[in-house]
């Protein structure tokens, strides 16, 4: 079994940039169908949903813009914890058909956040799209339109997914050896 030394921890592959890809290119198309002439805005979550944006949005044959924000939540480097903070750089989502672009969803805070945030703007419509979500570690409702790949409680990296700033570039996506 490939195991890989990431910022001290060993990790071992877990989802392929096959099964990734696969995941991306069904999402395009359900997207591509679902807002066909609607010129939706990409709203891509840094840093961690910069690959997956990068694929998907080359993949939704479609007229579109793309926007940036970003989200943190505090506390430790493997737990998601109740606090975000946001960050855009523009604010132009009035009137729009906005598809947040997220790397995971876990507890949900983020991404209640985000939308919290975005309805603020009066968009037209609000939805995300998410590469992973893990269903089970859900803290509160919140309801995620294009999931990729359903995966249980494990810390994942790769594919854009870090741990404390690592691992970011790996083409695959990967778990802690000693989760499973
Ligand atoms: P939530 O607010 O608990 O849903 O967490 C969302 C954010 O926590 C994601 O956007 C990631 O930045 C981070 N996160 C959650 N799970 C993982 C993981 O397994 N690996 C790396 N980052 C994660
Ligand atoms: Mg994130």
């Amino acid at each position: 079994m490939e195991e890989i030394e990431i910022n001290g921890s060993k990790f071992r592959k877990y989802l392929t940039s096959e099964q990734i890809n696969d995941a991306v290119k069904r999402i395009a198309a359900q997207i591509e169908d679902d807002y066909a002439g609607l010129n939706p805005l990409f709203l891509i979550v840094m840093k961690g949903a910069i690959f997956f944006a990068a694929d998907l949005i080359r993949n939704v044959k479609i007229d579109s813009q793309i926007d940036v924000i970003s989200a943190k939540s505090y506390g430790s480097n493997m737990i998601s914890s109740g606090k975000v903070s946001l960050k855009t750089f523009e604010d132009n989502f009035r009137g729009r058909d906005i598809i947040i672009i997220e790397d995971i969803v876990d507890s949900g805070f983020t991404l209640t956040s985000l939308i919290g945030y975005i309805k603020g703007f009066s968009p037209k419509s609000v939805v995300a799209a998410t590469i992973l979500s893990k269903p089970t570690a859900r803290k509160t409702e919140v309801s995620v339109k294009y999931v990729g790949i359903e995966i249980p409680e494990l810390f994942v990296i790769g594919y854009g997914l870090d741990y404390a700033e690592h691992g970011r570039q790996l083409k695959d996506i990967y778990i802690l050896s000693s989760d499973q």
